[in-house]
């Protein structure tokens, strides 16, 4: 144990502590798909059976939010050995996940309340964390032993939280299989493949739900279920892998190099990307998959702030383990929520993306773009285009049997530019194209307009959708 940490109850004074947050995954849909009455019952048996472990880890119950506990333990060591003991023994309660996120640091008493940045912190870092899953922060991990089985799960940028956070698991069963349960994606209750009372395919992913109810709204409105099935986890699930199936991730950069031609159009687009890029400045991509783009933006500008944001954990892994992972902050979640890091965005990059969703999908990531971005930054796009001639009709047909229909089809229809300017951008421009064995990419740029002058009406003449300025160059 730390000399630092220690209980000084009611003293006022700030004092270092393990605060610990446990909660259920999927809690907030499940109260949605099925009621008030059943949620609530649940989030009371989880809490009382966690609440039977306090003593034994000398763990104090500082306040309870729906099914969200907050804890207090004197020490790290506590609280990862309760942490475990709250996910092996109920890991899986009815139905849902538990996930613990922890993190120690100061914090005050008044009264019987406690505050400080490190209580926040530790609500954060469960917030992110994934069914069955225990995350700590860096400084959690410095002060338990040695030995404590943990494993680096990369930087991680919060919501007013000023500096990125380096995150670990908790390794909860060494050595053990984990169940492979998967989430229903609509009431997100743990389901057991073999047992689902219904399954579907979408896009290439696999859904198992838990009653014929669940998978009814499922079908008749796939795209609104942004959260699915992925593993023990539950993690964010709604995306169309790299490769189009999740089995081919590992494949994916090979399969890039061969049939991409990426040298004719990913230095073009890093070019621009860092032209409008300021100095110091923070640049986002979303879908960065296997992170070519991410890592080389850092490479290239150690000055800037690298956000790269990915709906598959497989993809992100191989990411992380290349050269220069380390600089670049990578967060798994979904390019349809709310953009991560609480500062504007000066570069926005989107390689390969938004073929992969569906048009509402589209909207809303551009919208969000161009609300996160700062006035006058740009938004750089590398997606497919229509095809001109036999080869690039061909190679966009093989292109939606892989990925899907429905994402591709605007792109191919030629609908980027409007997509752009109806998001809230202008000055919408192609900046070249490239022939490849999967069509015609195109490479787009687009500025983000200030809140004046979004409030002006739109600039004539910044795009036209068929002819854009510099069709046929090649990047
Ligand atoms: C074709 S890869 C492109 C990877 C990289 N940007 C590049 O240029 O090579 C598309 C990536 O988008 C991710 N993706 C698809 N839909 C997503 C979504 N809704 N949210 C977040 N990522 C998504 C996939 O997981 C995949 O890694």
């Amino acid at each position: 144990m730390s000399s630092a940490q220690g209980s000084l109850r009611g003293s006022g004074e700030a004092v270092t502590q393990t605060f610990l947050f446990a909660d259920l995954a999927g809690y907030t849909a499940l109260t949605e798909a099925h009621g008030d009455e059943h949620a609530a019952d649940t989030a009371e048996r989880f809490c009382g059976l966690v609440r039977a472990l306090l003593p034994a880890h000398e763990a104090e119950e500082l306040n309870l939010v729906g099914d969200a506990l907050l804890l207090r333990v004197p020490t790290a060591s506590a609280a990862a050995r309760l942490a475990a003991q709250i996910v092996s023994d109920h890991g899986h309660h009815n139905g849902l996940g538990v996930r613990v996120g922890m993190h120690t640091g100061s914090a005050v008493q008044r009264g019987h309340d406690w505050f400080g940045a490190a209580i926040n912190l530790a609500a954060r870092v469960a917030d992110v964390a994934a069914a069955g899953e225990v995350l700590l922060t860096q400084k959690t991990r410095d002060v338990l032993p040695a030995a404590t089985p943990t494993q680096p799960r990369g930087r991680r940028v919060f919501k007013n939280v000023s500096r990125a956070v380096e995150l670990h698991e908790l390794v909860v069963r060494p050595g053990q299989q984990e169940p492979r349960l998967t989430t229903d994606p609509v009431c997100r209750m743990a389901v057991d493949p073999a047992l689902a009372a219904a399954s579907q395919t979408h896009q290439g992913i696999e859904h198992h739900f838990c009653s014929a109810g669940c998978h009814e709204l499922f079908d008749a409105s796939p795209y609104s279920y942004a959260w699915a099935a992925a593993g023990p986890g539950g993690a964010p699930g709604h995306y169309v892998p790299a490769a189009g199936r999740a089995g081919l991730t590992a494949g994916y950069d090979l399969a890039m190099a061969l049939t991409m031609r990426e040298r004719r159009w990913r230095p073009a687009l890093l070019h621009a990307a860092t032209r409008d890029l300021p100095p110091g400045g923070t640049v986002l991509e979303l879908g960065c998959g296997t992170g070519a783009n991410a890592i080389a933006l850092a490479q290239l500008r150690p000055d800037a702030t690298v956000l790269a944001v990915d709906g598959d954990p497989s993809a992100l892994a191989i990411a992380q383990r290349k050269a220069g992972a380390e600089r670049v902050a990578w967060h798994h979640q979904l390019a349809t929520e709310p953009v991560p890091g609480s500062s504007p965005i000066d570069v926005a990059l989107c390689s390969l993306l938004l073929h992969h969703l569906s048009d509402a999908d589209k909207r809303q990531v551009l919208t969000r773009l161009a609300d996160a971005l700062r006035g006058e930054g740009t938004v750089h796009i590398a997606d497919w285009g229509p095809p001109r001639g036999l080869l690039t009709r061909l190679g966009a047909h093989a292109l939606q049997a892989l990925d899907g229909r429905q994402g591709p089809a605007s792109l191919l229809a030629g609908e980027l530019p409007t997509l752009l300017t109806d998001a809230g951008f202008s000055h919408s421009q192609c900046a070249g194209s490239v022939t490849t064995a999967w069509g015609r990419l195109q490479l787009w740029q687009a500025q983000a307009q200030g809140p004046e002058a979004r409030s002006r009406p739109p600039m004539a003449g910044s795009h036209d959708p068929t002819s854009p300025t510099s069709e046929g160059a090649q990047p």
